[in-house]
């Protein structure tokens, strides 16, 4: 089988991981065919065609590829796809989201060859609890490169590219339960809000409502921050006491810059 193209999928509300895929991409150099993010919606493309080395990158959510993520994915249908397979973490941990990724896809059809786990900016940083603010910074993104880089010399070398093994990635089988978070959604402070409707538009979940106020539904909300980090009038936070809590635990523990991580 011949590789000469690139195919990016990508789950990201709030652009992080879209940047490090779009970033490892560059490195890899090849024509990208197409590029499927599925931060809004169900792919619309389910049939993969199995030539197009495929570079799949989500989020960390509780040690856990966050089932949205998981339900689209699960749209899509390879047949030993030859695939790049990314995390991307807010600097806490990634426990076993890595090797959840791998296992999904393989059930998939795809063929995971070579993984990474990178660091961004956590969903919750805000200026009084910095988590990671600023990431990925050059040097994530100068290694994310050079991840790319390597894919692609590793793609010239080899004449075939389904591994004899299966790629071994950190994480445990029997995964961390998904963790069910308390209803909370973000307040929208309306002396600021101007109802524009960005944060409607970028809902993964379409928990937002434009009409003369903007309305949120906890019952869908998952917590990603997206609505909060686009508003330009920066009129959404979260108040809840159990998520500010959370936050400032994040940022006193887990403030040691941790590095990027590579599996072939
Ligand atoms: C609900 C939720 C749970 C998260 N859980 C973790 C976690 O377990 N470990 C961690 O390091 N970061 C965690 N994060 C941070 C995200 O993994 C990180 O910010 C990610 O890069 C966001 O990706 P995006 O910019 O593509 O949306 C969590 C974020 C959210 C919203």
């Amino acid at each position: 089988m011949t590789i000469d193209t690139l195919r990016t999928i990508f789950f990201s509300p709030t652009g992080t991981t879209k940047k490090i895929i779009n970033t490892i991409a560059n490195g890899i150099n090849l024509p990208v065919k197409e590029s499927i993010d599925l931060t809004q919606s169900q792919p619309e493309i389910n049939h993969l065609e199995d030539n197009v080395l495929t570079l799949i990158g989500v989020p960390v959510y509780a040690g856990r590829v966050p089932l949205q993520a998981i339900e689209r994915l699960q749209q899509l249908k390879a047949e030993n796809t030859p695939t790049v397979i990314v995390i991307v973490y807010g600097n806490r941990a990634y426990e076993d989201a890595l090797i959840e990724l791998r296992n999904e896809l393989t059930e998939l059809g795809f063929t995971p060859i070579c993984g990474g786990a990178f660091i961004s900016e956590h969903s919750w940083d805000t200026d009084n609890n910095p988590i990671a603010t600023g990431r990925p910074d050059k040097e994530d993104l100068q290694k994310a490169q050079e991840f790319g880089e390597s894919i692609a010399i590793k793609i010239n070398k080899s004449k075939r590219l389904k591994p004899s093994a299966q790629l071994i990635v950190p994480g445990n089988q029997k995964y961390r339960e998904r963790k069910i978070f308390p209803k909370i959604k973000p307040i929208v402070d309306e002396s600021l809000c101007n109802t524009c409707g960005q944060c409607e538009a970028v809902c993964p979940v379409s928990a937002i409502q434009i009409g003369s106020k903007v309305k949120m539904d906890e019952n869908k909300c998952i917590l990603c921050s997206a609505c909060i980090k686009q508003c330009p009038q920066k009129a959404i936070q979260f108040k809840d006491p159990w998520l500010k809590n959370v936050m400032s635990w994040l940022s006193t523990n887990f403030n040691e810059k941790k590095e990027p991580e590579f599996f072939f």
